[in-house]
């Protein structure tokens, strides 16, 4: 009989998962403690903006005409529990307040929430990103806690999707890790990601500390790199050197490899920046913590370039004082292609120069309403354009396409005066000088 499968926690890794799931002709339950989620979800809504998801969703949502009806969510744990043979917990551990360490309430009620009624045998398989030696200790809280005692079992599968491609991700992963303490978990999970969503793809098969660190690792390689390629952008600033041509040349190295090396204000979002951080926390906790401090300077190279984002415009802006200036912001996300403005390098370059008293107009394609949640004080405008208006100096933050297609000669026309400052290294300088334009880029000459 096909396994049935529960999905706790319906953020993007969540949603996502239980979606795909019911893609490979799984029944799926997921669950949320937060009702309006749920109420969306079941209307087939996502409540963030990742592209192909909602299609997805409304392809097996069970009450949305012509859907295949196999994805349903409740907010009941003994439902879920009842239901599911494998248990995804796909929560978020979000970074701690104040602290470097990550919170672990989340994972913690919901391993709790579900082991208590959990009368038969089960799978409960962690995929949300968490310090070393936590699948370990859930796995000892799930046999205190199930009734079922023995035959329920911990596993850990960690999820390696990027936002703006989650869906692509789950469907078609690179790689497929498991933790796994028996051949039974093992071959709950082979069977989980069965052909074709494990078609191609190279399944590790470890134990928990491993597994976890696969992930905490990946995402610090990945951090690791952008600061590296961002720290030799102040080098090129100081010698006048060009780090675009620094990096193509870099990335012809197939050691090296060209992803992950362009320079701009640097990484943000809900994972690398508090992944690194919760890593370096949990090395200190294992009394490996000088293992990592070369973390401490990656984190410090990123939140730096924020600052040398905002010193660039001043300069731009013939030094001094921020006030009465009009500065147009085109971008608000962590990233293209998503909504998400959790710690967005451009919402903070955009807060700065607001506080030193620039008159700051933010656009973003999908972010306005998260960025206009966080930061009310801003302004925004709905297009581009309107944001360019008047503009003494348009910033450009988050490398959408939309912006890559604007017209610069339209926008030369409705600047004040016409500079802008690419912190992303995506627009292209030839077009945007021969439209008038002074083209300034972070970690390039000045012309
Ligand atoms: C990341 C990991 O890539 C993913 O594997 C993990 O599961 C979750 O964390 P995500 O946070 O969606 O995914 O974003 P990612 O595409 O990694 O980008 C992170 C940040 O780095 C963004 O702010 C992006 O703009 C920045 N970045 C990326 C650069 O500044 N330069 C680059 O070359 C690449």
């Amino acid at each position: 009989m096909a396994l049935k499968i529960t999905v706790i926690g319906t953020g993007y890794l969540g949603a996502t998962h239980a979606a795909a799931m019911a893609e490979l002709g799984f029944e799926v339950l997921g669950l949320d403690v937060v009702p309006e989620k749920i109420e969306m979800l079941q209307r087939g809504e996502v409540p963030m903006y990742e592209p192909g998801l909602e299609e997805l969703l409304r392809k097996h949502v069970a009450g949305i005409e012509g859907a295949s009806g196999r994805l349903r969510f409740t907010m009941d744990w003994a439902e879920v529990a009842d239901f599911g043979d494998v248990h995804f917990i796909c929560v978020n551990t979000p970074q701690k307040h104040g602290e470097y360490a990550c919170d672990m309430s989340y994972v913690d009620t919901a391993l709790e929430s579900l082991a208590k009624h959990l009368t038969k045998a089960a799978l409960v398989v962690g995929k949300s990103t968490v310090p070393v030696g936590s699948a370990d200790r859930l796995a000892s809280r799930l046999a205190e806690l199930a009734p079922a005692g023995d035959e329920v079992e911990m596993a850990w599968n960690p999820e390696f999707l990027r936002e703006g491609f989650a869906v692509k991700d789950t469907l078609h992963p690179d790689r497929i890790v498991v933790g796994v303490r028996s051949e039974r978990a093992e071959k709950i999970l082979r069977e989980v990601y069965a052909a074709p969503i494990g078609e191609g793809s190279p399944f590790v098969v470890t134990d928990f500390p491993t597994a976890e660190l696969v992930k905490t690792s990946a995402n610090s390689f990945l951090a690791t790199k952008i600061s590296f390629i961002n720290a030799m952008a102040e080098v090129c600033e100081a010698a006048g050197g060009d780090v675009v041509k620094l990096a193509e040349a870099l990335g012809h190295d197939d050691r090296i490899g060209k992803k992950f090396l362009r320079a701009g204000i640097g990484f943000g979002g809900g994972c690398l920046p508090k992944d690194i951080r919760a890593f370096m926390a949990r090395a200190g906790e294992l009394g490996a913590d000088q293992a990592l401090t070369f973390l401490r300077e990656i984190d410090s190279i990123n939140m730096r370039r924020r600052g040398q984002m905002v010193e660039m415009a001043r300069e731009a802006l013939g030094g001094g004082s921020f006030l009465g200036k009009r500065v147009a912001v085109l971008g608000a996300t962590f990233k293209p292609d998503s909504d998400d403005v959790r710690d967005s390098p451009a919402l903070n370059v955009a807060g700065q120069i607001h506080l030193q008293g620039g008159q700051v107009t933010v656009y973003d394609p999908k972010g306005m309403a998260n960025a206009r949640r966080l930061f009310p004080t801003l302004g925004y405008a709905e297009t581009a354009l309107d944001a360019v208006r008047g503009a003494d100096v348009v910033l450009h933050l988050t490398e959408w396409r939309e912006f890559r297609e604007l017209d610069p000669a339209e926008l030369a026309a409705a600047a004040t005066a016409p500079l802008i400052l690419d912190g992303r290294n995506a627009l292209d300088p030839a077009v945007w000088r021969a439209a008038g334009w002074t083209y300034r880029a972070m970690g390039r000459p000045a012309a």
